[in-house]
């Protein structure tokens, strides 16, 4: 008998500020409402200086290693498009952050949005091989765009941290999945860019496409049909992206698209991205913990989740919950990280944006501002310094 292997446990973290849309409005003169509906965007978390992928990661991971300890996990997979290093992988300072054994191997995976989605499916190859292990998979971004280009509406950062196990307390990953990937230039950082270049329409149609052709994939290997599914989970680069999405794939089923039924599908799944913004590879992830904190009882059920990573690799796997998963959920934690964020205006945006760490690596020493309990105190000899702030 196979063991069933998937998610034991899952936690965010956000960065310090909020800048409601309504700010950007102000700035572009335009309607909020083609934030807050047309995008369905309503706020948008902006890290402090002293904040950043590590810092994210660490304050993530660190509830879940608070609750389940070190024991078994051999393995910190890493994604983000957000790197802070060419070549040591961010992996490591969590590793050294929350304490965990040096009998770790600790990497970096990157495909744009997509890297979560595919630190989740290595890490249960690694728990198939070896159900002893447990495996601590991190999704951490900051979405930056060009100050007054379009997709600086939707901005935003989070982490998410889970602990892959065997026989875990909130969802077993479904063996079957669909994948798609084609050579798209729809968004894409080169090295010598701090923000990405983007052609917004295609990406859009790129996205749409490869939730038709990854579902195709899924049905030609077995997988369920879309009326079985309980929960529907789609990368959120802006909510209003998942409406999109879930109507393309109910009009090829033949479902009428009607704004009840796709209300009564997305509206749980969307309230944290909603208020967070894009948080790249996390953001699928705090879509699920979303739909989690505010769905009704998932028991048994399954959820369908589409991960979409610019380029574009996509992938349409699901979850099904187990029993009694809902004790185990963060649904307090959650909610508080995203409701005590300090509102800021355009003008304190700006200016977090416009300070930027010396080009030439020089020693900085930044000032505590973050309520993270993890900080990125100063630049030394090239180094990143980080520290427990509490
Ligand atoms: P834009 O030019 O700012 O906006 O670009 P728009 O003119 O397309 O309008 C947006 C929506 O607001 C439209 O609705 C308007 O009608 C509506 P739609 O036609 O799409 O349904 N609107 C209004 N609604 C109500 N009241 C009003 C009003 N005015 C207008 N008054 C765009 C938007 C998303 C293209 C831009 O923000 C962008 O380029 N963003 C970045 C790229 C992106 O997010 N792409 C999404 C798919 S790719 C992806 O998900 C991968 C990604 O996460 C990266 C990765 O994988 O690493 C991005």
């Amino acid at each position: 008998m196979t063991v069933p292997i998937g998610i034991h446990d899952i936690s965010m973290a956000t960065g310090q500020y909020a800048m409601d849309l309504a700010e950007l409005a102000r700035r572009n003169d335009v309607d909020v409402n083609k934030y807050y509906i047309g995008l369905g965007q309503t706020t948008q978390t902006v890290p402090a200086a002293d904040e950043d992928i590590v810092t994210m990661a660490a304050a993530a991971a660190k509830q879940i290693v608070a609750k389940h300890g070190v024991d078994g996990i051999r393995t910190v997979l890493f994604a983000t498009e957000s790197g802070i290093d060419q070549s040591k992988s961010a992996a490591i300072y969590v590793q050294d952050l929350i304490g965990l054994s040096s009998a770790t191997r600790a990497v970096e995976l990157k495909q744009a949005c997509y890297g979560g989605t595919s630190a989740l499916q290595l890490a249960a190859g690694i728990v198939a091989r070896d159900p002893e292990q447990r495996v601590l998979v991190i999704a951490s971004d900051i979405a930056k765009y060009d100050v007054d280009s379009s997709g600086e509406s939707t901005q935003g950062a989070a982490a998410v941290a889970m602990l892959i196990s065997a026989n875990p307390n909130l969802a077993v990953i479904d063996e079957t999945v669909g994948l798609y990937t084609a050579h798209v230039q729809d968004f894409w950082r080169p090295n010598y860019r701090s923000t990405p270049l983007v052609d917004g329409g295609l990406s859009v149609r790129a996205y749409l496409e490869a939730v038709e052709q990854a579902w195709k994939d899924y049905e030609s290997r077995g997988g369920r049909s879309v009326t079985e599914f309980a929960g529907f989970c789609y990368h959120q680069p802006f909510t209003k992206m998942a409406y999109k999405a879930h109507t393309r794939l109910l009009e090829l089923k033949g479902i009428d698209a009607t704004e009840a039924r796709l209300y009564a599908d997305l509206s749980p799944t969307t309230i944290y991205n909603r208020a967070i913004g894009n948080s790249y590879t996390a953001s699928l992830f705090v879509g699920l913990m979303s739909l989690l904190d505010h769905a009704e009882d998932l028991d048994g059920r399954s959820v369908a989740l589409f991960s979409y990573g610019s380029g574009c690799v996509a992938e349409l796997f699901s979850l099904t919950m187990v029993d009694g998963y809902r004790e185990h959920l963060r649904t307090v934690e959650n909610r508080a990280a995203i409701a005590h964020r300090e509102p800021i205006t355009y003008e304190k945006y700006r200016a977090l944006r416009e300070f930027a760490l010396p080009e030439d690596g020089s020693d900085v020493t930044l000032d505590a501002t973050s309520r993270s309990p993890f900080r990125l105190t100063s630049i030394s000899g090239h180094s990143r310094i980080y520290e427990a702030s509490h």
